[in-house]
């Protein structure tokens, strides 16, 4: 017969023992099965905007775009070739632009004050673009870096500190993996990637120091294109960042980690550069768009039409949050170190904007639907049982016809900035609400870029 009271000591004896595992800091394994599991941290669900800027040494040229070496040197393109025979000395190099990079105009508390006023929830500064130069006086990037040359300054380290003094938001890095005429990187390149001399004398210490020395609280990986993750070493160093970073618990990655990566695997997935889907996706993404349409860089010659405009942004926010994505909007300040007017307008516009409307954005989740059914230009967000519409045109009836809704007869619709309640009537055929939209005296009109709609007791 069984002695159970044996039984059940023993049984007593493993359950608290297993109790007592000390809980298990390595939870991540260097494997994409494990890290894809790690769900993204809450405040960049919640945050649902941020700003993207690019800022380095090709904001001296300040032409065509960020790619402005590649583009010269690389592959060559007439109109940048052109550029530098006819504005710069002959025997002209890239690393003589760095000198220029003057920064004299840079005021991180002015940049911080400018973002908490656009309603921005975090940022992502470029620490190193694909030019290898690091804003920021790394151990491994020798000349090459801020403190070295330019601007004699730490500028990831003062916008940080200005960020977390002024404001409540986040503060990210954007990192490029790779660089575009590193000699450890061609020559890896020439042996087919089966040696990593660049990974682990440049990219990895690189990565390492940053995220010790600044806590980023994102890190935003871009240039892994030409070979794949395990050449980089990039999943050795998410596990360490999920695991045992100073920003284990908050940071966020992209999917930008080697070939094959993108869009399948890591944290948020950004897929491709101003990523839109307009479908509701199951994977949180972000999308990174760039305010001027040609370029993520400063560039002197842009005109304003190819600056996009508020309507444009708001729309893009709307699409993408309704989708369950984040906007990252990016604005390339001057190399003197300031944000043009332009960008300071559209930063401030969006502010102005989301004070009055945020409710729809920030915390929200994806509705049953991103669009209507019957009305073009309304996307719906969600918050609990209240449901947003953002409306991007107004009727020119002012009398919006919507398929998804369904009210009841408590049900209520507001309009955010607005004090009175809407009309309205269920629509007859195929269901849905007819509001009657109010003719607001135009000092009275929240804003006049697009109005968000509120139905409460659906
Ligand atoms: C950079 O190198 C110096 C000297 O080796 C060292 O003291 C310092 O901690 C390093 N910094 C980082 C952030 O790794
Ligand atoms: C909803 O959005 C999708 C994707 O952008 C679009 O194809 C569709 O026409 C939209 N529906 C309406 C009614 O506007």
């Amino acid at each position: 017969m069984l002695n159970m009271t044996a039984v059940y000591s023993r049984l007593l004896i493993f359950f608290l023992l297993i109790s007592l595992q000390p809980v298990d800091v390595h939870k991540y394994l260097p494997e994409w099965e494990s890290l894809d599991k790690r769900p993204l941290p809450q405040w960049y669900n919640d945050a649902k905007f941020g700003i993207f800027i690019h800022w380095g040494v090709f904001s001296v040229p300040a032409y065509g775009s960020e790619w402005f070496w590649q583009h010269w040197q690389g592959d060559k393109k007439a109109n940048y070739v052109q550029f530098v025979e006819k504005n710069y000395k002959p025997g002209w190099t890239y690393a003589d632009f760095a000198r220029d990079f003057t920064t004299e105009f840079y005021n991180p508390d002015e940049w911080a004050e400018l973002f908490e006023s656009s309603g921005a929830k975090y940022v992502v500064l470029t620490a190193k673009h694909h030019e290898g130069y690091t804003n920021w006086p790394s151990n491994v990037s020798f000349n090459w870096n801020s403190k070295a040359v330019g601007p004699n300054k730490d500028l990831v380290g003062m916008l940080a500190d200005s960020i977390r003094r002024k404001t409540n938001i986040h503060f990210g890095l954007y990192h490029s993996l790779y660089e575009w005429f590193h000699p450890l990187y061609l020559m890896d390149q020439a042996n087919k990637f089966k040696t990593n001399y660049f990974v682990k004398s440049k990219t990895m210490p690189e990565l390492y120091e940053l995220v010790n020395t600044y806590k980023p609280e994102v890190v935003w990986s871009d240039g892994d294109w030409g070979t794949g993750p395990d050449y980089w070493e990039s999943k050795k160093f998410i596990a360490w960042l999920y695991n045992d970073s100073p920003v284990r618990d908050s940071v966020v990655t992209n999917d930008r980690w080697g070939v094959g990566t993108m869009c399948q695997h890591g944290g948020v997935f950004t897929c491709q550069d101003r990523y839109n889907p307009g479908v509701i996706q199951k994977h949180r993404f972000e999308n990174a768009l760039n305010i001027d349409k040609n370029s993520f860089g400063y560039r002197r010659e842009a005109d304003l039409s190819q600056y996009l405009t508020i309507e444009e942004l708001i729309k893009t926010l709307a699409m993408t949050v309704s989708c369950n994505g984040n906007l990252l909007m990016n604005i390339g300040p001057r190399k003197d170190g300031k944000i043009s007017p332009i960008y300071e307008e559209r930063l401030r516009q969006m502010g102005a904007w989301l004070k009055v409307n945020g409710e729809a954005i920030y915390n929200t989740q994806p509705w049953k639907r991103a669009n209507d059914t019957v009305s073009n230009d309304i996307w719906f967000t969600a918050k609990e049982k209240t449901v947003y519409g953002i409306l991007l045109k107004w009727p020119k009836t002012n009398n919006l016809q919507l398929g998804m809704i369904q009210p009841i007869q408590e049900t209520q619709v507001t309009m955010l900035g607005y004090q009175k309640t809407l009309h309205w009537q269920k629509r007859g055929l195929g269901g849905g609400i007819s509001i009657e939209m109010p003719n607001i005296p135009l000092p009275l009109l929240p804003n006049p870029y697009a109005w968000v709609l509120k139905f409460e007791k659906l």
